[in-house]
């Protein structure tokens, strides 16, 4: 089974919605750069290894970047999933994960990169959103895109309703990008996603990579 470790920062609603979707993977550890990330108990209870590299323990961003792929690399995954978790990683970082790293951003990127973005969506008067996964490079919240889901802003929304309606399709998004994975079906290609074979119709996504692998 391919080998996956999922880092987070946080609630890591998204790490659960992976873990629950009983994927044919190994979830080999989850990591946290926070030791009160509150998604950390959910995994141990579910009887997965957790570590917590905690950022606030080194002296940059280099010191700790390195730690976290020691300790990320002790776990051997052949998947890195990032599922909120918040911090800006080092261009060595992300090359060492070239193709084997993924991440979940909530906005139809490439709009709305980094923080605040339903709120942000609200202000500009977008009458859609979303989420985005994409492959890891070094752009914040860029590289390739693997998926996307869209949902309505509606008159009278607020940060907080936008941001669930988009946290539900995050929930579908997510377990189906990582199994596309798992199954041998997702790679990055000369810097694009590719997918073999069809995306429906089991597939949240609304927008999928070109298939033909
Ligand atoms: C999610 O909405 C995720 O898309 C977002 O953080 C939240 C984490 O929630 N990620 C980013 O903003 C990355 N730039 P969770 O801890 O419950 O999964």
């Amino acid at each position: 089974m391919t080998s996956v470790v999922i880092l987070i920062s946080g609630r890591g609603s998204n790490m659960r919605s992976i873990v629950d979707a009983g994927l044919p993977a190994d979830i080999r550890a989850v990591i946290s750069n926070r030791p009160d990330a509150a998604g950390l108990a959910y995994a141990r209870d579910r009887g997965i290894a957790t570590e917590v590299v905690d950022h606030t323990a080194y002296a940059d961003r280099a010191a700790f970047d390195a730690a976290l792929a020691a300790c990320i690399d002790r776990h051997a995954p052949a998947l890195v999933v990032l599922a909120g978790f918040m911090r800006i990683l080092t261009p060595g970082f992300v090359e060492h994960y070239r193709g084997r790293m993924i991440n979940i951003h909530p906005s139809l990127l490439p709009a709305f990169t980094g923080l605040h973005t339903h709120r942000r969506a609200i202000e500009a008067g977008c009458r859609v959103a979303g989420v985005t996964v994409h492959f890891v490079t070094g752009e914040l919240d860029g590289g390739p895109i693997i998926a996307q889901a869209a949902v309505p802003v509606l008159a009278g929304d607020t940060e907080t309703t936008l941001a669930a309606r988009v946290l539900v399709q995050e929930h579908l998004l997510y377990p189906q990008v990582v199994r596309w994975f798992v199954d041998g079906r997702l790679a990055l290609r000369d810097g694009r996603a590719v997918l073999r074979g069809d995306a429906a119709p089991d597939s949240a996504a609304l927008c999928v990579p070109s298939a033909d692998v």
